[in-house]
């Protein structure tokens, strides 16, 4: 019996517009692409929805800071998104936009919805101001002391030392990471979304509707009434202004998830379709099921908020959300010191989609556990199960067939019929895994049917058997042809561009998940076009020293969460500095001067002029300098990940805050405006002296 088609709107976050796709992102985008991917090919209709989550303060900043509008920034980061997803092969229906018309039409009529609900509220509350940038600092955009145990250089929510969280009006001596300047305190009022109305419903939505330790997770926090969650943010601010609120702006994450809706409202605007039967309303029919991967950072806003405003909105709430865990390199955070930050760019500049692609889907086990990209394995696992075991069937066999025989296939015995019939045995099996997101279990039974493929060539022993009979010879490249098609057909979700090619091999111009169940025998087989080769550790090698010499790169810069680059102070006006004494080429010769790249760069206790920096010297290891430019780095955390030219043979110096292993070069007068010496900045001729 025909299993009944069902209607699936899937989504993956919606990344910021503010940086560029990285390895850590496509986690997600390549797991959500797989899923949508096996749901079309089992015959089901899937709409895969996306935007650039283009609001909020870190966009706003950078547009200022690149002289350029948030409209345009956001624009040419939606392109480069899109470009980058395409080159890994995820087929979003729809990549659009949250500053989009239909995304503004609804956030302000889901806050009608939740303000008519009553569950909007307006409380004062103590805010950072920064009267030089003008604008209110969110959490990530002011530094300072933590008033729990002291530590500097803390963020306005929480202490990396201690761990503990507060409000940015508690730091010690706060200061903005955009201008260096000293913020004021202002009591500000500001809405809130009541999450309160919403503890029954979601108590007994969450069971059923998120992975059970995720659901736990959450539900420890219903033996209280549920805390508030502020929804506006004040001018400037780059977003949507709250009608009834002039001057106060929607925080982006309220319009964020709308942002789906509205990206799926705009497909169907462009398909001819109603948004109402692709997201029912609440309490109607359930015409089709939504489904959002999120990474478990962004729990509470998916699992709480979310499911809250669609209630009080009056829309369906999702079937399923699936959080997967970040990814590692190595098995260590991705660090850009270390070139393991790496950008879809730059990965596409050096390697495969389908490595990724392919690694990414053994490695993916529908949980939250963190997933480690080993680059050694990655290779080897490319090598060895893709290229040696998958691909080598359909290389061999092919050139083969067509080299010795014509390249017609032949018919299939009472062996080779075995032989498929235990490739097609797998198919409930593959597909239940696909559809629980265990794609780790798929590859790992598409790999084994590989090696049954392989034993079975092995065993006929072709290239052999062709010497004297050409008919027994075909047969066995016809089985074992037929057995790749069945793999390749398994693997399509995975790897699209591949099973497309695998696909024109056998002359085919569509396959189904049923596709499976056909035999090809008497037929001509089209010509061999490579499908996929081996990859090597020079190519890795090569991504992260690409990724390692971009410092600043702006893909790599989280939401919120990274301070833009510290404003030097106007030198113009300053008095000039006497030059000191002239200096021979033997003087300057003496010096050896290289570049390292810098991994920590902080103010020292009780210095008002030293920073003390650790580089990452390549070859000479790591050094630790203190140098005395505290004055052009108010935030010095801008300087991590640049590289800098530093004096490398400097004797050692004993300081009283411990040992300067060099000098890091800098221009400019002392004290006054000036920068640390960069090969990548503008101010980088120095460099050309090492
Ligand atoms: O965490 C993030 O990267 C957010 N931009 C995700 C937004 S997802 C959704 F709510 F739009
Ligand atoms: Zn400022």
């Amino acid at each position: 019996m025909e299993k009944e088609k069902r209607r699936i709107v899937v989504t993956s976050a919606l990344p910021y517009a503010n940086g560029n796709i990285h390895i850590g992102h496509l986690v997600e985008y390549i797991q959500t692409d797989i899923w949508a991917r096996y749901q079309r090919l089992a015959g089901n209709e899937c709409v895969y929805v996306c935007a650039a989550d283009t609001h909020g303060t870190p966009v706003m900043i950078r547009a200022r800071q690149e002289g350029t509008t948030p409209e345009e920034l956001v624009e040419k980061m939606r392109a480069e998104h899109l470009r980058d997803f395409t080159g890994f092969q995820i087929a979003f229906d729809n990549y659009y936009t949250t500053n989009s018309p239909e995304n503004k039409a609804l956030s302000e009529r889901f806050y009608a919805a939740m303000e008519s609900a009553g569950a909007v509220s307006e409380k004062s509350s103590p805010q950072l101001w920064c009267e030089h940038c003008k604008m209110s600092l969110p959490d990530r955009f002011v530094k300072g002391t933590c008033p729990k145990c002291g530590a500097p250089g803390q963020y306005g929510d929480s202490c990396d030392k201690c761990g503990s969280t507060y409000g940015a009006e508690e730091l010690g001596d706060p200061h903005c990471t955009t201008c260096g300047g000293v913020p004021t305190v202002r009591e500000a009022s500001q809405l809130y979304f009541e999450l309160e109305p919403w503890h029954g419903y979601l108590e007994k939505w969450l069971p059923g509707h998120v992975a059970g330790d995720v659901a736990n997770k959450l539900l420890e926090w219903f033996g209280e009434p549920l805390r508030g969650w502020c929804i506006s943010r004040d001018a400037p601010y780059f977003g949507f202004e709250i009608p009834g609120h002039a001057g106060k702006f929607f925080y982006v994450w309220v319009d964020a998830p709308i942002g789906y809706i509205a990206s799926l409202e705009n497909w169907c605007a462009k398909n001819g379709r109603r948004l109402a039967d692709y997201w029912p309303a609440d309490g109607a029919e359930k015409t089709a099921e939504i489904y959002h991967f999120i990474g478990k950072d962004i729990i509470r806003f998916h699992c709480m908020f979310w499911p809250a405003m669609l209630k009080a909105a009056g829309f369906q709430g999702p079937e399923k959300v699936f959080v997967h865990g970040f990814l590692t390199v190595n098995g260590e955070k991705m660090s850009k010191s270390k070139g393991t930050f790496v950008s879809a760019r730059t990965y596409l500049d050096h390697l495969p989609p389908e490595a990724l692609r392919f690694y990414y889907a053994a490695k993916t086990g529908g949980t939250t556990d963190d997933m480690d990209l080993n680059l050694a394995d990655f290779v080897q696992r490319v090598n060895s199960d893709l290229v040696g075991k998958i691909t080598n069937i359909a290389s061999r066999c092919a050139q083969m067939l067509h080299k010795r025989l014509g390249g017609t296939l032949g018919a299939l015995d009472g062996e080779a019929r075995a032989l498929l019939d235990e490739c097609r045995a797998a198919a409930p099996r593959i597909a239940g895994f696909y559809e629980d997101r265990r794609f780790n279990l798929a590859i790992v039974e598409i790999c084994r049917l590989a090696d049954v493929a392989n034993a079975y060539f092995d065993k006929r022993a072709p290239w052999q058997t062709v010497k004297t009979d050409a008919e027994t010879t075909r047969t066995t490249l016809t089985a074992a042809l037929n057995a790749f098609r069945i793999i390749a057909i398994y693997l399509k979700p995975v790897l699209p561009a591949y099973a497309d090619k695998a696909m024109a091999l056998f002359g085919e111009s569509e396959w189904t998940w049923r596709s499976i169940e056909t035999s090809l025998e008497g037929c001509a087989l089209g010509p061999y076009e490579y499908l996929a080769s081996r990859i090597e550790m020079k190519q890795v090698d090569e991504m992260i020293a690409a990724a390692l010499v971009k410092p600043g790169e702006t893909g790599e810069v989280s939401h919120e969460s990274r301070p833009g680059k510290a404003k030097r102070e106007d030198a113009a006006a300053a008095p000039a500095a006497p030059l000191k004494s002239e200096i021979t080429f033997p003087d300057f010769d003496k010096l050896d001067l290289r570049i390292g790249v810098v991994e920590s760069c902080e103010t020292v206790p009780k210095s008002s002029k030293l920073l003390k920096f650790v580089l990452d010297a390549g070859t000479l290891g790591r050094r630790t300098i203190f140098s005395g430019i505290r004055a052009a780095y108010p935030d010095p955390s801008v300087l991590v990940g640049r590289e800098v030219v530093f004096v490398a043979n400097l004797a050692p110096r004993k300081m009283s805050v411990g040992v300067s292993e060099g000098m890091i070069l800098y221009a400019g007068e002392p004290g006054k405006s000036g920068g640390a010496l960069s090969p990548t900045s503008e101010a980088g001729a120095g460099a050309q002296a090492t």
